[in-house]
């Protein structure tokens, strides 16, 4: 028999989502009278919009025909997709050829392991979206968890708490490493201002490391004076890549359709530019987007797609506010909950001060049926925390405010 890949074995206990779903089920399983609201996983819940619906609904009459039938596209993508996120997404700060269309941020983030290799020296936000430190595991760019809750070996994690403001101290950042960089961070909801994102940037120039910046959720800045890119920031073009996602703004998490921006100064060591390896990674292990969704893609950065994206990431967006006014009632208060995130994001990140996360976790689920995410799963600075999900209908975030408003915390 083969032997299992010693790296994949690295990893700790199960994935943090489904662990929490195996929790969640086997609580239904003994509580089969309880109607369980998630408020946990950030998987988005409403229908697609009308105007999308119909560019998908186009291109698969179109591909019904003889005559507009197509085959395997372009592995880089759909030419007027990529020219369209250039320009509205990024006026026009990086340039067509520089956009690389995917099935997904979190499958990008996956294979940029492979483009670093096991030798990557990585450094992530602590709590970090769980992909960064697992996919570091199982690339063996990181070893096996450190005994008790300090994460993995070889992973610089850079705490990011409420006394720093959710902006890590970047003099914990290695030279020659790759810093994981979210914003609006999941789990935090915490956004980046320019002037954290500008220190960021000349550290990384500074300590020769690259910076891959994940904005999977830079739909949902509301404050104009936040930045939606790392490439709104000067000098990020030498020391960074952008991963995005068409997920979050317009509830592609199922169609599956991302991004990522490579730009053409960025280069290795030996002055490869990583763009070349990059081109040649996705052409061989990739195969090219759907492409009836890059048409939905395409379709939400005219007009009408922009107009539907704000409505709905809006529609989250008033959920983050009506679960943070929750967090915010008398019972909250009086065991000192503090809240974060939720107003430019749709996290909102709430800690339970001398509490476990999954002990909140489970008295949450016990007493509200409400399930959430325990902060512990995304990072060891993530203990004491809760992250609640905005994603969700109306009815059952209501329901689940209604629910939480009367949890006892003594
Ligand atoms: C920070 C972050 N990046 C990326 C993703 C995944 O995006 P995609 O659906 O495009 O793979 C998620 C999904 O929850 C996320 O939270």
């Amino acid at each position: 028999m083969l032997k299992r890949n010693p790296r994949i074995a690295n990893l700790s206990s199960g994935y943090l989502f489904p662990e929490i779903s195996k929790r969640r089920a086997a609580y239904a399983k003994a509580h089969p009278e309880a109607k369980i609201i998630s408020l946990g996983i950030g998987n988005t819940t409403e229908p697609l919009t009308p105007h999308i619906v119909s560019a998908l609904h186009a291109e698969v009459s179109r591909l019904g025909t003889p005559e507009g039938y197509s085959g395997y596209g372009d592995e880089t993508g759909l030419a007027a997709l990529r020219a369209k996120i250039a320009e509205v997404l990024y006026e026009n700060r990086v340039s067509a050829d520089e956009v690389f269309i995917s099935d997904g941020a979190k499958c990008d983030i996956g294979r940029l392991q492979y483009l670093f290799g096991p030798d990557a020296k990585v450094c992530v936000q602590d709590p970090a979206y769980p992909v960064y430190v697992d996919g570091s595991v199982m690339a063996g760019a990181a070893g096996p968890a450190a005994s008790g809750a300090s994460g993995y070996a070889g992973i610089v994690y850079m705490p990011c708490t409420a006394a720093n403001g959710f902006f890590p101290d970047l003099a914990l950042v290695p030279e020659n490493s790759l810093i994981y960089f979210c914003s609006p961070n999941n789990p935090t909801g915490a956004v980046a201002t320019r002037e954290q994102l500008t220190s960021l940037v000349r550290v990384a120039r500074e300590k020769s490391s690259i910076i891959i910046f994940d904005s999977a959720y830079s739909a949902f800045i509301r404050d104009p004076a936040l930045p939606r890119s790392i490439f709104e920031i000067p000098g990020a073009r030498e020391c960074s890549i952008e991963v995005n996602s068409f997920s979050k703004p317009i509830g592609f998490t199922g169609v599956r359709l991302g991004w990522s921006i490579v730009p053409r100064e960025l280069s290795f060591a030996d002055g490869t530019p990583v763009a070349a390896d990059w081109t040649r990674l996705m052409t061989t292990i990739f195969n090219g987007a759907s492409n009836i969704a890059q048409q939905g893609g395409l379709a939400s950065l005219d007009e009408q797609g922009i107009a539907e994206t704000l409505a709905l990431t809006d529609y989250y967006l008033e959920n983050a506010r009506l679960i943070r006014e929750t967090l915010s009632g008398e019972n909250f208060r009086n065991a000192g909950v503090s809240i974060f995130g939720g107003d430019n994001a749709p996290y909102v990140w709430a800690r339970f001060p001398g509490r476990k996360s999954w002990e909140i976790f489970d008295l949450i689920l016990d007493s509200c049926h409400v399930v959430c995410t325990p902060g512990a799963g995304f990072g060891p600075a993530g203990e004491e925390f809760i992250r609640f999900s905005s994603f969700g209908h109306r009815a059952q975030v209501s329901e689940a405010c209604s629910r939480l408003s009367k949890l006892i915390l003594s």
